[in-house]
């Protein structure tokens, strides 16, 4: 059996870039948003030093409006990714820094959870403190941009216009929202993409996606990636579960965090209260007993059972009811034979269990779900998402996501898309340490 925790020491120090972490060399060869924050949490164990520089270097590319963009192109010189900086081209945004260069697009706000994570772990380290103290009002700063560009109409929900804000790619969840998007040969650029050479095709989005998805790239930009005509043009405009998830859990934390060295948490108490009463009452869907996103521009919830609906157990959103309702269902999937938790309902005919966000495991969802559900005592559900997830890890390697059917993983040797993945080892390595 491989050395779980020292393999997660190598993966962790083998992407180190003297600052911050790649998530894998060659697929993501600069530095990721919301991978950095669960990357932060891996680094710990061993060095906090990284933990701490991981943070600092993601915020040092924040931009004057408060956004954290997804990604931060630490190197110009990197030739192997598209989009890259040259595409993006954020400086249309003139607050944006000159550099490090960076996407015009954000990810889920995990930055919050994670600095109390940190906290958590070394409450009364001088060096962690300073550092949570002079990071603190960025990350505010970064849910105010939320707030103020992403919930024009004050709702207490904050929307996406990108599927790769969500963090889930080419889930099913966007199929409806991208089939808006009609086009012809003249709407797009030319352009070409780099991550089928280095995966295997059917591992990752469709060139059907791909287009869609550089089409509203080329919207964002035309509104310098923050105007109103956002909000008024995008055939793609979702008020996310996760999104909001990872949102809201951060608030809660800025504000423990906030209370214990006597910084002012008003605004943040303000937004917390609105979130978590507007997202309970219009994301629940009740034929489907889950939490669901929030199709702005069709006026509907999307339809679907997928894993953001159950991350809402992390930031403590269900009701004991619901979370019970989460809770047989993950416990019904355990049972037919899947490792759980799959990223999308695998009744579906749109279930994929290979395809990246369509079906297949990742871990750093099984880490939020994992600690929702001890937080609601569903310690026999908590135990089998973690083993799963260490079974998946021992058997195949630190690889970016899985096959999520039991009876097929028996005979495969590995993972799919990369290899050698920072979040698998950070958030594998912490769940294994976690009640050591
Ligand atoms: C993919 C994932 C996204 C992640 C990125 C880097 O785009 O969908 O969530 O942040 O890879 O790992």
């Amino acid at each position: 059996m491989i050395n779980l925790i020292g393999d997660a020491e190598r993966v962790l120090k083998l992407n180190w870039r003297n600052g911050f972490t790649i998530p894998t060399s060659k697929l993501y060869p600069f530095q990721w948003n919301w991978d950095s924050g669960f990357i932060s949490i891996g680094h710990s164990y061993f060095q906090l030093d990284y933990a701490i520089q991981e943070l600092e270097s993601l915020f040092s590319s924040q931009w004057e409006n408060g956004m954290v963009p997804h990604i931060v192109f630490h190197s110009e010189n990197e030739k192997t990714y598209f989009p890259n900086y040259d595409f993006w081209e954020s400086n249309v945004n003139a607050g944006a820094p000159q550099r490090p260069k960076s996407s015009g697009i954000t990810q889920p706000a995990v930055h919050g959870f994670v600095l109390e994570n940190l906290l958590e772990k070394f409450p009364d380290n001088e060096k962690l403190i300073a550092f949570v103290k002079a990071i603190f009002p960025k990350v505010v700063k970064y849910h105010r941009f939320l707030y103020t560009y992403r919930d024009p109409e004050r709702e207490g929900l904050m929307f996406i216009f990108h599927p790769w804000e969500s963090g889930r790619d080419n889930s099913p969840l966007w199929d409806a929202s991208l089939d808006r998007i009609v086009l012809n040969e003249e709407d797009l650029p030319k352009y070409e993409r780099r991550d089928t050479s280095l995966a295997p095709s059917d591992e990752r989005p469709t060139s059907y996606q791909y287009d869609r998805y550089v089409y509203l790239l080329q919207l964002g930009k035309k509104y310098n990636y923050d105007g109103e005509g956002i909000f008024e043009e995008s055939p793609f405009l979702i008020q996310d579960t996760l999104m909001n998830v990872a949102l809201i859990k951060s608030n809660q934390s800025l504000i423990n965090i906030g209370k214990r060295f006597g910084m002012d948490v008003g605004e943040l108490e303000e937004w917390q209260q609105q979130s978590m009463s507007r997202f309970k009452e219009k994301l629940w869907d009740s034929s489907l007993q889950t939490f669901a996103a929030y199709d702005l521009r069709g006026g509907h919830l999307v339809p679907h059972k997928e894993i953001g609906g159950l991350a809402a157990l992390y930031a403590e959103i269900p009701t004991d009811e619901q979370a019970e309702q989460l809770n047989n269902y993950l416990q019904s999937l355990h049972t037919r034979g899947y490792y759980i938790c799959p990223s999308f309902d695998v009744d579906s005919p749109l279930f994929d269990s290979k395809r990246y966000w369509r079906g297949p495991v990742w871990p750093q969802m099984n880490w939020m779900i994992y600690y929702g559900l001890k937080k609601y005592g569903f310690e026999d559900t908590a135990r089998i998402v973690k083993s799963d997830l260490i079974e998946l890890a021992t058997k195949l390697g630190y690889y970016e996501y899985f096959e999520s059917q039991k009876s097929l993983v028996e005979n495969l040797s590995a993972g799919y898309g990369g290899s050698d993945f920072s979040w698998t080892a950070a958030c594998t390595l912490d769940l294994i340490k976690e009640d050591s």
